[in-house]
């Protein structure tokens, strides 16, 4: 994979739209990688609301501390199929961004479990995947999930797909209420 992370490929401005973060919201930008979400999450919920940047990546975890000292975001290594630190029902936004086409099935059903334990009722997972097309880069084809099989993966209520850029799309989904 030419990419490790997604920054300079996706449509920043059409993500942040459609996500509509307000003040004061508490996201979880779950697999954050070097963290360049975060960084534009933390400015719209300001003083009042918190990023929390999760990573399996020790390394990853560790720089973005560094960087971001200063700010409302909490950088955590932790695995978001399993159970994260983080408290019940406390968050407004769940963001997974070319992350979910790394599960195995006991993964995903582990990442259910905490998205359920996570999201508020009400709240909004947003899912970024490639496309299930051919590219010079990214992950096999056998890996990649087109939007129908990502939704019948995922047992929240579908809320939007948009396309985010040239090779990727993103599903927002919201826990039932
Ligand atoms: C392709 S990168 C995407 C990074 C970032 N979200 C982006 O859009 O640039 C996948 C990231 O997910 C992390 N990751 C993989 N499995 C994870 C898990 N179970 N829990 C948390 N992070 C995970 C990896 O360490 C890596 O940083």
């Amino acid at each position: 994979m030419k990419h490790k992370f997604t920054e300079g490929l996706l449509d920043n401005k059409k993500i942040l739209e459609k996500l509509d973060i307000k003040k004061g919201y508490k996201v979880l930008d779950a697999g954050c990688g070097n963290g360049y979400m975060s960084k534009k999450f933390t400015k719209l919920v300001g003083n009042a609301g918190t990023i929390y940047a999760l990573d399996t990546d020790k390394a990853f975890i560790e720089a973005l501390k560094k960087e971001t000292a200063k700010t409302s975001i909490i950088a955590v290594v932790g695995d978001i199929t399993s159970k994260t630190p983080l408290e019940d029902s406390s968050l407004d936004l769940i963001y997974l961004s070319t992350v979910f086409h790394i599960f195995k099935p006991a993964q995903i059903e582990g990442f259910i479990k905490e998205v359920k334990r996570l999201l508020r009722p009400g709240a909004r997972l947003a899912v970024i995947n490639i496309n299930k097309e051919e590219t010079d880069f990214g992950p096999p084809m056998e890996m990649r999930l087109s939007h129908e099989e990502l939704r019948q993966k995922l047992p929240f209520v579908p809320k939007g797909l948009f396309d985010v850029g040239k090779y990727f799309y993103m599903q927002l989904f919201e826990n039932s209420k």
